[in-house]
Formats: C-alpha cells, structure tokens, sequence
C-alpha cells in the first residue's frame, strides 16, 4: 500500500494552483482541440452514468468533440475502448478504469500518440502515463462513514462492547483501500480499548472485499457472517461499516432476511457512500442505512472539464495535492473534493437543495 496520505495536501479544491510544467500537454497546446474520449467503468453504480453524460456535456459546451463509452464491468472492453479512441486521435483520455493495473499497455500507446490522460476518480496504477488524478479525499469518505458508527451508538459515552463487521469495495479499485483505511484508522482506539469488537475477525482488506462492489456479493457475505458469528442470542450486531451504497443495500437485504427489522431499535448502523437515490429513500424513510457520502460529481465533472480546458488554452490544470497518491511510478499530481456526510437530518438541505436528487426521485428511488 503506499499510503502517506497527508503528505502534501495542500487544502480543499480551489487552493492555490500548483504549476506543473511539463505534465499537460506542453508546447504543443496550441495547436490543441480539446477532443477527448471519456471512458467509464460500469453501468450498474449510478453515479458512472450520471458522470459520463454530464462530462460529455460541459466538455461540448466548450465545443469539443467527445468520444464517450462505459466499458459496463468488463476490463477487455475497457482496453479495446481506449484504443480505439486513441485510434480516433483524441488528445485526452478520461478514464474512471475498472482495474486499476490493467491499462499500462494501452496508456503506454496513447503517450505515444501525446495523449494528456487524466484518472477519473479511481487512480490508475503501475505507469508512468497518468499525467492527473481528479478524484475526491478518499481516506476521508472513510473517516466519515466510521464517525458516523461511533456516533450513532454513542460510543465515545456507553461502556459498549460494540459488535461490528467490515465491508471493503473491489480490491481492483486503488480507491477501496482508502475508504477501508480512512474507516479502520478511525475505529482503532476503540478497537484496542476493546470497546469495539469484530466478531469475525476479519479486519483485513482482502476477506472484507466485495468483487465489483456488488450488491449481491455483500448480501452474500453478510448472510454468511450472520449464520457463523451471530447464530447465539448473545451476540447483537451493532453496526456494519459499508463503503457503497449498493453494497450497504445488499447488507440490508441479508440482514431482513434474517428477521432484523429495519427502522426498530436493534437494527444495526449501516453505512454507505454515493448518494444513491434509494439509499437516501431509505435514509429519508429509516428503512436501512443510516448514511450516506455524497460526493458532488458534478463539481468533479466541472473540475475535469477544467483541467482539460487549461490545457486546451496553454495552461496547467489547477490541482491541490502532489503527495498521497502515489502510483508506483509516482504521485500523480492530483484535485481532490471534498466527501460530505449525509443522514437524515441533513439530506434535504445537501441533496435536495442541491438539486442533486429531487424529492420524487428519492421516493422513486431512482436518479
Ligand atoms: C468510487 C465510489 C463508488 C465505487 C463503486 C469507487 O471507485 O470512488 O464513489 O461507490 O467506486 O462504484
């Protein structure tokens, strides 16, 4: 893991712009179009689609051309995508990759070929062709989702124990570890006070993991973990550290399934992140999770868009942090937003208000 995260942050978005000579596209910007292959990684997680469109659309605004396709889970078609935009001559590549070492090859191609690649969201790793990483503070959405945990239950006042399980994302996506890190770091002193207790045991990234942040997959697994750790009466499951909201709805499922009633006294803290619509329906409706991290993709749409555009005209994209993520080749000079924690309490005001999610949308549970 290279994790030194704190390294060189150098604030929220819009913090000084750092310059970056020789990472854009350099001298040739001139003679620049903007024409740019936006590649997305699945169609399952609203969020992919909702981004991709509205990419497409900001970077057309600004009378760019646009090759824009999502590779719906399959890593070969990723690949094969990508190389064909290459083939196209786009001069950017945005990328939010499925694997994140799987595209070395193709990068290495498009480099050749001058092309500017920017790491949508996810970091791409094991290359020395990522110019830029647009993405949010991922430790923090971790952070957010543990204090949420350690509040609801009262933890820092109640004498506990408190029996929770963990729940990372797919271990391809280099952002899964943040989130499991951001979320371990921030139970720790109540782990090693042994106010919080993991019945299973399983503290580790890999046994936590869910492939392709499926639903079903966690549904699965908490089916599993619910007939092996907590069969006797005696041991309550207090909370469930989910990173995804599809995933914590898989959670939930499992946890009906087995007679918990979601909304009572005893139906255990469940987190998530992406605001998905029937997620916050169920926040709204205190139906299952209890949380949410919305990350506005809006904002990191507009940021991309930016990034291109300051190319485009000669320029160096703005970024805030040169010294968490580190690739294996190098840190990737990077924008990071910030993770915003949603309940019910604030949901009208950060989602709604937002004109992120209307009301009907939430009670259709549907973006
Ligand atoms: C994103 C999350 C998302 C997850 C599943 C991660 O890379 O950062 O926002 O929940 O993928 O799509």
């Amino acid at each position: 893991m290279h994790l030194s995260r704190r390294g060189l942050l150098y604030g929220s978005a819009g913090a000084a712009a750092v310059s970056l000579a020789g990472c854009g596209a350099g001298e040739d910007s001139a003679q620049l179009t903007g024409f740019t292959g936006i590649s997305m990684p699945t169609d399952t997680s609203e969020r992919w689609v909702i981004e991709g469109k509205a990419l497409e659309a900001n970077l057309k605004e600004l009378g760019y051309d646009v090759i824009h396709q999502n590779a719906k889970g399959v890593v070969e078609d990723q690949i094969a995508q990508i190389q064909s935009m290459v083939g196209e001559g786009v001069e950017f590549l945005v990328i939010g990759a499925i694997d994140n070492t799987s595209l070395g090859q193709v990068l290495a191609d498009a480099k050749d070929n001058g092309v500017t690649v920017i790491a949508y969201d996810r970091l791409i790793l094991e290359t020395p062709d990522v110019d830029y990483y647009a993405s949010f503070d991922n430790y923090q959405v971790g952070v957010l989702q543990a204090t949420h945990i350690i509040e609801r239950l009262g933890m820092r006042d109640e004498p506990g124990p408190f029996n929770i399980e963990l729940f990372s994302g797919d271990l391809g996506d280099n952002n899964s570890q943040y989130f499991f890190l951001g979320g371990l770091d921030t139970l720790e002193s109540f782990i090693y006070e042994g106010k919080v207790v993991i019945p299973s045991g399983q503290t580790e990234q890999e046994p936590t993991a869910t492939a392709g942040w499926s639903g079903d997959v966690a549904q699965a697994r908490m089916a599993e973990l619910l007939a092996e750790y907590y069969d006797d009466e005696d041991t309550e499951l207090h909370a469930v550290l989910s990173p995804y909201d599809g995933i914590s709805r898989g959670v939930v499922a499992a946890l009906v399934e087995a007679d918990f009633e979601p909304g009572r006294g005893g139906f255990p803290v469940v987190t998530g992140q992406d605001a998905e619509a029937a997620s916050i329906k169920a926040i709204k409706d205190g139906t299952g999770q209890t949380e949410t991290v919305f990350k506005d993709t809006r904002q990191l749409a507009h940021t991309v868009t930016g990034m291109v555009k300051a190319i485009v005209d000669g320029g160096d994209p703005e970024v805030n942090d040169l010294g968490t993520y580190d690739n294996g080749f190098k840190f990737v000079p990077s924008l990071l937003l910030e993770p915003v924690d949603v309940t019910a309490d604030n949901y009208v005001e950060v989602i709604v208000e937002s004109e992120y999610l209307t009301e009907e949308q939430i009670d259709a549970g549907e973006a």
